[in-house]
This record gives C-alpha cells, sequence and structure tokens, in this order.
C-alpha cells in the first residue's frame, strides 16, 4: 500500500480537496488496494473543522464530491507513515521540512510540479481571502496534479 499525505496551511482549502480528488481518482481506476491518502496543515488554526464551504460547494458542484476530511495539524510523525507527502506551495514544503526527523521514510513533493499543462510553477494559490473563482480554479489545478501525480506513481510503482 502506497500512502500519500497532502499539506497545506490550514487543511480547510487545498489540502483536503487533493486528498478527496486523490481518491476519486484512485477509486474510477479500482486501485483502492495499492493507493491511501490523507491530509493535513502546517498550521494550527482550523483543527478539526470541515473543509471550507466555499471548497466543499466547490467539490461538490464540479466534482460531485462531498468533503468530510476534518482538519488536522501535520507533525513529524507524519514522516515515518506516509510514503509521499505533497506540499501545496513553498511555503507548506520548507515548514515540512523544519519537522523532518532524521529516520523519515516521506519523500517530500510540491503538488504542482504534476501540473500536466504548466511548467516551471511550484505553487497552488492558496484561495482562503480570494473569490469564488479563485476556488474553482484552485479545483480545476488540483483535479489535473491529482491526475497526473496518481498516474506517475501508479507507473512507477507497476512492477
Ligand atoms: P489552506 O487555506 O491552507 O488551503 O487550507 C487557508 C485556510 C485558512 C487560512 C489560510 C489558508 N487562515 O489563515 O486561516
Amino acid at each position: 500500500m502506497i500512502s500519500v499525505l497532502f499539506v497545506c496551511l490550514g487543511n480547510i482549502c487545498r489540502s483536503p480537496l487533493a486528498e478527496a480528488l486523490f481518491m476519486q481518482h484512485v477509486n474510477k481506476q479500482l486501485l483502492n488496494d495499492k493507493f491511501k491518502a490523507d491530509s493535513a496543515g502546517t498550521a494550527s488554526y482550523h483543527l478539526g473543522e470541515l473543509a471550507d464551504i466555499r471548497t466543499r460547494n466547490t467539490a461538490l458542484r464540479i466534482s460531485n464530491l462531498k468533503l468530510t476530511h476534518k482538519a488536522r495539524q501535520f507533525n513529524s510523525q507524519d514522516f515515518l507513515l506516509f510514503d509521499y507527502i505533497v506540499a501545496m506551495d513553498k511555503t507548506n514544503f520548507q515548514n515540512i521540512m523544519k519537522l523532518r526527523p532524521d529516520n523519515a521514510k516521506a519523500e517530500v513533493l510540491l503538488m504542482r510540479h504534476f501540473d500536466s499543462m504548466i511548467q516551471n510553477e511550484d505553487t497552488i494559490p492558496d484561495p482562503y481571502y480570494g473569490t469564488d473563482i479563485d476556488f474553482e480554479e484552485v479545483h480545476y489545478m488540483l483535479l489535473d496534479c491529482t491526475q497526473t501525480f496518481l498516474k506517475k506513481l501508479n507507473a512507477k510503482n507497476k512492477n
């Protein structure tokens, strides 16, 4: 079983959506016995909360996804529990790396590096202070990135 943890700042906009979209691709491709996913935030502002209502509404409307994840904070144990930790932006990446133990198992990656349409970008923009359009753009961005990421993981672990 390959385990993936998606990480953003608050764990209420980007990473719970990335987790749900990734698992939707996994389910549709009948790969449930091969991949599992979770999400977390580097900050503790929203612990225990469901995803932001704008994220949930957009996820339901565009991808027929009901988000049920409750926000939790990223911690150094996650380096031992997951194979891959996927950060939404460079600040998340740096905050994750500050907690890296010597015996870390996880490989830390940037989500936007899996965008199939754009190269040289490293950020899934934080929509929290944005508009409904920003939430929609992030949704389509994560739809693409999670799909491409799964494709690469699956190809890598075929043998
Ligand atoms: P996320 O978005 O990191 O994608 O979950 C944010 C959510 C909340 C805050 C910032 C970003 N906040 O400052 O409360």
